[in-house]
């Protein structure tokens, strides 16, 4: 359900004769992204057997964690803090985080490689273990918050993640 952008968050359903409204609910925002990390992994994957150098792989696997920063930031400081206290087993939340811990760790480690070989095993650990957190919480996490919280709470918990990304745009 699309709802007018300004109005009170499900107030007011969209007619079809309006204006094309920019709303998106904070589940969607979150899995467009995971989408959009799956394909750069994807690419990553195919470029993998072809870098050269050490230095290379480290510059991928930095990419790769500016890319997931924001995406982790907003699920830990927006998402997941909309959905805890509505939670009575507070440990899928923990485990979550716990995995952005080891997921950026991970991505930290390729940095301290020395070797091309071990570059490449670090970085491709790094990315299974994103594959696999975001299966997670596409599977059992945001079906919940889909199930606990209001249409409208999700659609201004997806104006707040449109904020934060607009005030994060670095310029140029
Ligand atoms: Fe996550
Ligand atoms: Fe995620």
């Amino acid at each position: 359900m699309w709802y007018v952008a300004g109005e009170e968050a499900g107030a007011r359903p969209l007619s079809s004769s309006a204006p094309a409204p920019v709303r998106m609910k904070i589940t969607e925002t979150l899995v467009a992204e995971h989408r959009i990390f799956l394909r750069v992994f994807d690419q990553i994957d195919r470029l993998l057997p072809r870098m050269r150098t050490v230095s290379e792989v480290r510059r991928m696997a930095s990419l790769v964690e500016e890319l997931l920063m924001d995406h982790g930031a907003t699920e830990t400081e927006l998402a997941y803090p909309a959905l805890d206290h509505m939670l009575q087993d507070k440990g899928r939340l923990e485990r979550l985080n716990q995995e952005h811990q080891e997921i950026d760790a991970g991505l930290r480690e390729v940095q301290a490689a020395t070797t091309l070989g071990e570059a490449r095993r670090r970085l491709e650990t790094a990315l299974l273990m994103s594959r696999n957190h975001f299966r997670f919480e596409e599977r059992f996490v945001f079906p919940l918050f889909e199930e606990l919280l209001q249409q409208g709470t999700l659609a201004e918990l997806g104006a707040d993640w449109l904020r934060r990304i607009e005030g994060s745009r670095r310029p140029g």
